[in-house]
């Protein structure tokens, strides 16, 4: 038995409980490259250029997407290099148990609860947004009570789409529903398409003036809309979690991940300085701000594809968002920081369904009654922190040396790994006091169910 708030796990250990088996080495680089543009494009995108720019960043937008891709690039280094060295399942929280021990893996689990549950919520609204404004298309409405978040000085109530979607993916997963690459790469190929038909279209539209003033809230406003737009990118590190399926890791693990967040990057930019073009800042703090300045000008045809392409690709972030959510509360439950009920499978259909019901029905209570600008603060909270531990871990994990190194290594060791973690901590200084305090708040009650049930319960007592 292994006893102390830092008690770790080793690499032999976690490979044990994944029963050793090898996973086939079938994804190469464009793969890899697919899947990350499939799951960090949803909601991003489509909704907070718009938000941002009008409340934060003005044009200046397109500095904050910017820092926002360094920061994820650099941070997207630091999980190739774990992912190559602990090659199981898990992503952080593993990680963290590998490097600092039980209660900083609990707390990075927590954290990354956080990340997936609120990242859910925040999509599901989003895609409510852009269904409406769909259904508008078709003189159909759905009254405004019913489908926003609680805010009953506006006369709404519940945000009714949201939770339907919610609840209609989780049945998908829990019947055992598959991510082929197939279907990703038509996904991915469609929201590629809406976005360059935005931004083709839109161009023609673009009048210099409204660029001026270019940075109306100045740098600080610029930091800020980094730390909310950091929201888009968040998804790549889905690329990392492949790492025992990649062929060549070393080269095409990083070309994966930095290629991803590359295109992504040239994409955000374009649409945000097309947005922000064609009507001035201050007029785009809607909730579907692409296809509302595609109506603005008339083109409603445009606004209509960009709808149904938004509803169709948010749907694939939601679904890798709330699995990644369901699989690490059965790693929690199977670790026994957890009951054991989070990590029983169905007979029938081998999937965590009792915890997917659980989970989407607290994921969507927060969709139903939480602003979409709320949610993706603490969405980015919950990662940033992730990010640090991860980012700081490596620098650990190079040190250890009973850790068989992997086949990538993070360039510039240690510059980079502490830089990431440097930028981390920058833009978390830069989420509002609502978000800390909210933090605060999900992690004391982190801790209290740790040292009430997980140290006592977890399987390390009895290793
Ligand atoms: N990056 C994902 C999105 O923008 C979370 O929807």
């Amino acid at each position: 038995m292994k006893s102390g708030l830092f008690r770790r796990k080793t690499v032999e250990e976690l490979l044990q409980k994944n029963g050793n088996v090898q996973l086939k080495q079938t994804l190469g680089a464009f793969d890899l490259v697919l899947l990350g543009i499939g799951a960090i494009v949803g909601t991003g995108i489509f909704i907070l250029p718009g938000t941002v720019a009008a409340e934060h960043s003005g044009p200046a937008i397109v500095f904050s997407f910017i820092i926002a891709s360094i920061v994820c690039a650099l941070a997207g280094l630091c999980y190739s290099e774990f992912s190559s060295s602990v090659p199981v399942t898990g992503s952080a929280y593993t990680y963290g148990y590998i490097v600092f021990g039980e209660l900083v893996a609990w707390l990075v689990g927590w954290a990354l609860l956080l990340e997936y549950g609120l990242a859910v919520a925040a999509v599901a609204t989003g895609w409510s947004s852009y269904l409406s404004s769909l259904l508008e298309g078709f003189n159909l409405t759905i009254p405004r009570a019913i489908s926003s978040s609680f805010n009953p000085a506006e006369g709404t109530y519940l945000n009714v789409p949201a939770i339907a979607i919610i609840f209609t993916i989780a049945f998908l997963l829990s019947l055992g529903i598959k991510e082929s690459t197939k279907i990703n790469a038509i996904m991915v190929f469609i929201k590629v398409i809406v976005i360059l038909l935005f931004i083709g279209v839109g161009i023609f539209y673009v009048e210099p003036a409204n660029w001026q003033p270019f940075m109306p809230f100045g740098m600080n406003g610029v930091l800020g809309g980094a730390a909310l737009v950091f929201f888009a990118y968040l998804g790549f590190d889905a690329v990392s979690s492949a790492a025992e399926e990649v062929k060549n890791p070393q080269r095409n693990m990083p070309i994966g991940i930095i290629g991803s967040l590359f295109i992504c990057t040239i994409l955000y930019v374009a649409v945000s300085l097309v947005l922000t073009g064609i009507v001035s800042y201050n007029h785009l703090n809607v909730s579907d701000p692409v296809s509302f300045v595609m109506q603005v000008v008339n083109q409603d045809w445009v606004a209509g594809i960009i709808s149904l392409g938004a509803v169709v690709g948010m749907m694939t972030v939601i679904l890798v968002m709330l699995y990644g959510g369901t699989r690490l509360l059965y790693a929690l439950g199977r670790d026994g920081l957890l009951p054991k009920s989070m990590s029983e499978l169905n007979k029938k259909y081998k999937t965590p369904v009792k915890n997917t019901w659980l989970f989407a029905t607290l994921v969507a209570f927060c969709a139903g009654v939480i602003p979409l600008s709320k949610l993706a603060e603490l969405v980015n909270m919950g990662t940033l922190i992730a990010f640090t531990v991860v980012s700081i871990g490596v620098v650990y994990l190079r040190k250890n040396k009973s850790i068989p190194s992997g086949s990538f290594k993070v360039p510039f060791f240690p510059v980079i790994p502490i830089l990431s973690f440097l930028l981390c901590l920058f833009l978390i200084t830069q989420l509002s006091v609502f978000t800390w305090i909210a933090c605060a708040i999900w992690f004391v009650f982190g801790l209290i169910i740790y040292f009430t049930y997980g140290r006592k319960h977890s399987i390390m007592n009895k290793e």
